[in-house]
């Protein structure tokens, strides 16, 4: 049995690039492994949400979390404020963060070209942050989509380190790991190569969406005026339309419209019906559990107690073992 860690920011709601990147695993793995699966709202911070925002968001996370499969009995479900001891790793891991690196990060320098007007220290120290996620329960299986594989890389560097800093093995190396299959990326329907909570209207469908919105976005995803010769080639946009239709739709759905796109015979019209109406079959349970969980305080208050305390357990020990390694000591 191995430990396993996997978080998702609380900057809006989860969609199926966050579910097919990442959520469909955990499900998966909260029966072989130990699971700590988190809600990673100091994260969050970096874009300045207000009180209501922040804590709306962090809400709607945890009930798709819970909409989606993970059993809090089960796995060990929790918000990342409730574990201040996360805050003290990433101060200690921070000496031993350099600038360089972090700069070179890719999501930094996209983030800082993105939000101008406010690039601040905690967006640069994001990966530092993330290493603190990752070690504070000495996680070596860290289920993600194709994105965060940066990110992991920056965790296994800190955490090597910081055992060859102070001569010593604390820290296994964790891995992203998507069940034994590739890292995956869901692209957008805006012609964009990823499905992101910020990436602007049109571009993502929620797991929250109601068929009608799903229709409307999906009619509206970017196409091109269509193949001209058999095999062509296919353009960004319509390629994205076929791998969101690989994760939702039947291998013979997907092979229908192949067979169309290759013989120049497609109606984009048709393919994103379909495409709609196999996304509205995925999502709609998801959608009818997110509708009844949410409407259960007592019930999200009970699973986020329950969750604070199980992971401040294991966070607790490798914050007190950490300080041991450091030298600090009592008078
Ligand atoms: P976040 O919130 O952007 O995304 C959450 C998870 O969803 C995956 N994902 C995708 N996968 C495939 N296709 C997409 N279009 C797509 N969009 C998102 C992400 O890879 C991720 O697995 N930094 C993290 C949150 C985090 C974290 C951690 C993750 C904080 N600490 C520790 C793992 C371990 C983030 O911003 O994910």
């Amino acid at each position: 049995m191995e430990t396993v860690l996997s978080g998702i920011r609380s900057t809006g709601n989860l969609h199926l690039g966050n579910y097919f990147g990442a959520i469909k695993n955990f499900i998966k793995m909260q029966h072989q492994h130990r699971c700590y699966f988190f809600i990673a709202d100091y994260h969050s911070l970096t874009t300045h949400p207000t009180p209501e925002d922040l804590h709306q968001n962090v809400r709607q996370v945890l009930v798709e979390y819970l909409a989606a499969g993970i059993d809090p009995e089960v796995a060990t479900l929790y918000i990342q404020s409730d574990v201040p001891e996360v805050a003290e790793l990433y101060l200690l891991l921070n000496m031993n963060a350099y600038m360089g690196e972090l700069e070179r990060c890719t999501t930094f320098k996209d983030k800082a070209r993105k939000q101008t007007d406010n690039i601040n220290a905690g967006l640069l120290t994001y990966p530092v942050l993330m290493a603190a996620d990752i070690l504070i329960h000495r996680a070596t299986k860290v289920p993600v989509g194709k994105d965060q594989e940066q990110h992991l890389e920056m965790a296994r560097t800190f955490g090597k380190r910081f055992n060859r800093m102070y001569n010593t093995e604390y820290f296994p190396e964790p891995y992203a790991f998507n069940f034994g299959v590739e890292l995956i990326k869901i692209p957008g329907l805006d012609g964009s190569t990823k499905m992101g909570k910020s990436e602007g209207e049109g571009n993502a469908v929620f797991l929250a969406d109601d068929p009608k919105t799903i229709r409307k976005k999906i009619m509206r995803a970017v196409t091109d005026s269509g193949p001209t010769e058999m095999n062509q080639p296919k353009a960004q946009a319509i390629e994205n339309i076929f791998n969101i239709m690989k994760v939702v739709s039947s291998d013979d759905t997907v092979s229908y419209f192949e067979d169309q796109y290759n013989s120049c015979q497609i109606r984009y019209g048709d393919l994103k019906k379909q495409l709609a109406e196999d996304v509205i079959v995925f999502t709609t349970p998801l959608r009818e559990k997110i509708l009844e969980i949410s409407a259960d305080d007592v019930y999200l208050s009970k699973v986020a107690r329950m969750g604070a305390e199980k992971a401040r357990e294991s966070a607790a020990k490798t914050v007190k073992e950490v300080r041991e390694v450091i030298g600090f000591k009592p008078f």
